[in-house]
């Protein structure tokens, strides 16, 4: 019974605000971030697929749903009201509690020794597994891209081979669509067989995570560096998309309004909800930023609206072009300008669309790292991997862990599957930071906090109800990344019960 209860109480060890605190100031990595240099991050982490991409499946519907049309606005107001009561309190905590580790480290404060193991597990959905849907999506634009230069380039860049730029699983996905075995040799798809079994490789997707990593490792400065100048460019696009294509708007386009009612409406923001995650990685950051408590509230909430009104301009824009039938799935901005003959900018679009995608997986690289070295600290995982470079001051190891992760999984993960698992990690960290928020105002009332939830407990409240309902929604609709959620939960649980908790208590030998 006393063991039952000292394991119990082993899993509900809380780290105190303070020792967390004391521990990020001593922490060896640099301090160089500043205010713009976060807004850089967030922008770069939330801007990407969802407005390049997955804003033509909310607008038209998929065989998953019904789609919004021109009322996209509206889903868009739903999803961005839905983040910004977890934006709120990730700021409260974040500006709190200025640590590496995001909602890992806000859930060990709070919750326990377990929880936080699971948030942190949970949180490499949102990140890992999350950047393989992106990387995905970067190499469809860069096919696209390569395709504007057919007169420049070798025939054989232009037109890459399908087993060059597809995983297994879609590889399979392809040759199935077109009533093709894929086991079948081919001569005109060029398949190449090893052992008998067909090979096909994401090759883009693996060559820009592997440079990103390197990147990475020469310092999160230079990182961030080289993030601005790609968001510069993605934001000139956008904003550029929406000047342009004002002039070219046909109200009439926007009636019906809302083509599918509230179905697609709600449909819609939980489609491009998507579009809304990544904010939050700014709090990884906390440790590397020069004065957090003032600015982690301002880089996060900034950005959350910077990125909603620009995303509410580009649905206008891109509804009024063209007819709610005719929007693209693929390419929805670029096709947009090639519906109104203007063919060079379609190409331009695609560059804008690589360099948004590009630092999203920057970004979300640098999450993963923060969070599993936030992890290592702890013991959940081996001390050794949170090793500092002599040279870079970044944690080397972990981050080519993080981009093994990404490449191996690219290898063979559907970009389908991998956005979903995404969204479910999101929504649980979601959930979990607007609780952490509430235990923290009953456990350390007097904690000092430079930035506050307004209407606590409601706001909190309500963030937690919308993220649960989105999810309900996930699970009924979406069976197989339900089932893999759990996999991915039960398989966390069986990492803790093997290694962590050992770990842990050698740490309190
Ligand atoms: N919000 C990020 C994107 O749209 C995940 O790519």
């Amino acid at each position: 019974m006393n063991k039952l209860k000292q394991v119990l109480n082993n899993l509900l060890e809380c780290k105190s605000p303070q020792e967390l605190i004391d521990e990020g100031s001593n922490s060896e990595l640099k301090k160089t971030l500043n205010v713009f240099d976060l807004i850089v991050l967030g922008i770069g982490a939330v801007v990407g697929t969802g407005i390049f991409t997955i804003i033509g499946s909310a607008i038209v519907g998929s065989s998953d749903g019904a789609g919004a049309g021109s009322a996209v606005v509206i889903s868009m107001i739903l999803a961005a009201i839905a983040s910004v009561f977890s934006a709120l309190s990730y700021s409260e905590i974040a500006s709190m509690i200025p640590v590496a580790g995001s909602a890992y480290t806000y859930t060990y404060a709070t919750m326990g020794e377990l929880m936080a193991w699971m948030v942190g597990w949970i949180l490499m959905l949102e990140y890992a597994i999350g950047n393989i849907t992106v990387a995905s999506a970067w190499t469809g634009y860069f096919v696209q891209f390569l395709k504007g230069f057919k007169h420049i380039l070798p025939a054989f860049v232009v037109n890459c081979p399908l087993w060059l730029r597809n995983d297994y699983r879609t590889m399979y996905e392809i040759c199935n669509k077109y009533g093709w075995d894929v086991h079948d040799k081919m001569p005109f798809l060029h398949l190449p067989f090893g052992f008998e079994i067909p090979i096909a490789i994401n090759f883009p997707a693996i060559a820009i995570v592997l440079i990103l990593t390197i990147l990475l490792i020469r310092g999160v400065k230079e990182s961030t560096k080289v993030a601005t100048i790609m968001v510069g460019v993605n934001m000139s696009i956008i904003l550029s998309f929406i000047i342009v294509g004002a002039f070219y708007i046909k109200p009439e386009n926007w009636t019906p309004f809302a083509p599918n009612g509230l179905e697609g409406i709600f449909t819609g923001a939980f489609v491009i909800f998507f579009a809304y995650i990544g904010f939050d990685a700014i709090s990884t950051a906390a440790e590397e930023t020069k004065n957090p408590q003032r600015d982690l509230p301002i880089a996060i909430m900034g950005t959350l609206i910077l990125c909603t009104i620009l995303y509410i301009l580009a649905a206008l824009v891109l509804t009024g072009i063209v007819p709610f039938k005719a929007i693209d799935t693929q390419a929805p901005l670029a096709h947009a300008m090639r519906f109104i003959n203007i063919n060079w900018y379609a190409g331009l679009i695609s560059m804008g669309a690589l360099c948004a995608l590009t630092s999203v997986l920057l970004i979300y690289q640098l999450g993963t790292t923060r969070i599993l070295f936030a992890m290592s600290r702890d013991n959940f995982l081996p001390k050794s991997l949170t090793t500092i470079h002599k040279k870079f001051k970044t944690p080397h190891v972990l981050t080519w862990i993080s981009g093994l992760i990404v490449i191996i999984c690219a290898l063979f993960m559907d970009l389908n599957i991998s956005a979903e698992l995404c969204n479910f990690g999101t929504f649980t960290s979601f959930i979990i930071i607007c609780i952490a928020v509430l235990i923290l105002r009953k456990t350390e009332p007097d904690r000092p906090r430079p930035f506050k939830v307004p209407f606590c407990p409601w706001f909190p409240i309500l963030g937690i109800i919308t993220c649960l309902g989105l999810m309900y929604c996930k699970f009924s609709a979406k069976a197989t990344s339900a089932l893999y959620f759990i996999i991915w939960l039960v398989i966390g649980v069986v990492i803790y019960a093997s290694y962590s908790y050992k770990s842990k208590r050698n740490e309190d030998l």
